[in-house]
């Protein structure tokens, strides 16, 4: 089984250690053994190579069987023109994989309930997946760009989705409700956008082949505001692009922390790529100071999703929630009482349970 690992920028490597460390215990404890070859991406490709997708990175990963991933992009390259942004690598190495699907489930850890900033009351037993459509919308629609007119400076992009676009994932998102709680909500902003209308008309046609499975439709504005007051009503959440990056991150606060959540980028068929939620975080890079379970649990979805090894990925999930009520944190979720352990240490205490 070939795992391509790919760890990019700031915090990316850090983190992606700890869960390339968590692989290998699996494997050190008679569990399957894994092929994984690390492939630079990101600004360290770019500054390396001149390009932050080299074509050695793309073809590695796409013939893998699935791909680890850290974060790409930094503070300084991000307003770069595309070419040289680092993040610019990971967006076309998901548009060539054609990860359309990305799922970001979102649980309360009943070990994490006195971490959060919100209430107990409010976060206890929460349990949803945000999917984000990754391949499509404003990220990506044709024409954009910057220019001078009049002699003032405007820029433009345009949101697009084609119906097949939509339909797709709006299916990944009623297959996922059946092995839920059979509860979609669809997000978009239908009272403004065209492309909202379109993905709500799709969502309707999509529902009649999933009797079965109850669909809502609500705006994005006010699920930002529902998902903070009442996150239990919440099962899978089906939206676009820019929606669910922005969502996703809302929703990572009912967590703790975004160092918390881990993702899985499908298609539905071929190579996956599982990576944290969050970004390479510059501000805390290379001080040991980053939560490696985000990444350490995306590396339990890959063995689920990408190489249908529940047991391990069950095992996996379990370790990290063994580490918590032991009462180890890093930074970001600490609480009183607790221990405080740096990326590598919580690493090892993961690797060790
Ligand atoms: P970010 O997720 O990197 O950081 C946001 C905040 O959360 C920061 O205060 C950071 O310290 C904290 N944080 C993030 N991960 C953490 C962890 N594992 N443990 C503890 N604290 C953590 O998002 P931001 O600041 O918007 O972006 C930073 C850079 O990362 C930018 O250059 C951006 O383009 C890039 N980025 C890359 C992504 C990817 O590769 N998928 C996703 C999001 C951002
Ligand atoms: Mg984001």
């Amino acid at each position: 089984m070939k795992i391509a690992v790919l760890a990019g920028d700031g915090i990316g490597p850090e983190v992606t250690a700890q869960a390339v460390k968590a692989l290998r215990a699996i494997s050190a404890n008679n569990g399957p053994q894994f092929e994984m070859a690390e492939a630079p991406i990101g600004d360290a490709a770019f500054n390396q190579h001149g390009d932050p997708l080299p074509p050695s990175t793309a073809e590695m990963a796409a013939k893998a069987d699935a791909i680890l991933f850290g974060a790409a992009g930094t503070y300084e390259s991000d307003l770069r023109p595309a070419e040289q942004r680092g993040g610019h690598g990971l967006l076309r190495l998901r548009k060539q994989l054609d990860l359309y699907a990305n799922f970001r489930p979102v649980f309360a850890f009943p070990e994490l309930l006195g971490a959060s900033s919100l209430k107990r009351e409010a976060i206890e037993g929460v349990d949803l997946v945000v999917l984000r459509e990754l391949t499509s919308d404003i990220y990506f629609g044709t024409p954009r760009g910057r220019g001078v007119e009049n002699g003032q400076r405007h820029a433009w992009n345009t949101m697009r989705y084609t119906e097949a676009e939509v339909a797709r994932v709006m299916r990944a998102g009623f297959e996922a409700a059946r092995k839920r709680r059979r509860q979609l909500c669809s997000v978009d902003k239908a009272n403004v956008l065209e492309t909202s209308q379109l993905w709500r008309e799709v969502a309707i046609e999509v529902a009649r082949d999933y009797p079965d499975v109850e669909l809502r439709h609500e705006y994005v504005d006010a699920v930002s505001m529902h998902l903070i007051r009442r996150p239990r009503d919440f099962d899978v959440i089906v939206t676009g692009n820019i929606f669910g990056d922005i969502l996703s991150d809302a929703a990572a606060m009912l967590t703790g922390s975004i160092g918390m959540l881990p993702s899985a980028s499908l298609n539905g068929e071929g190579v996956g790529l599982f990576e944290p939620v969050h970004g390479s975080a510059p501000d805390i890079a290379g001080k040991d100071l980053a939560n490696p379970l985000a990444s350490i649990l995306s590396a339990a979805l890959l063995l689920r999703h990408s190489l249908k090894l529940e047991a391990e990925a069950a095992l996996m999930e379990k370790a990290v929630r063994q580490v918590l009520a032991e009462g180890y944190r890093t930074g970001d979720i600490m609480e009183e009482g607790a221990t405080r352990l740096g990326t590598e240490a919580m690493g090892d205490a993961v690797a060790q349970a």
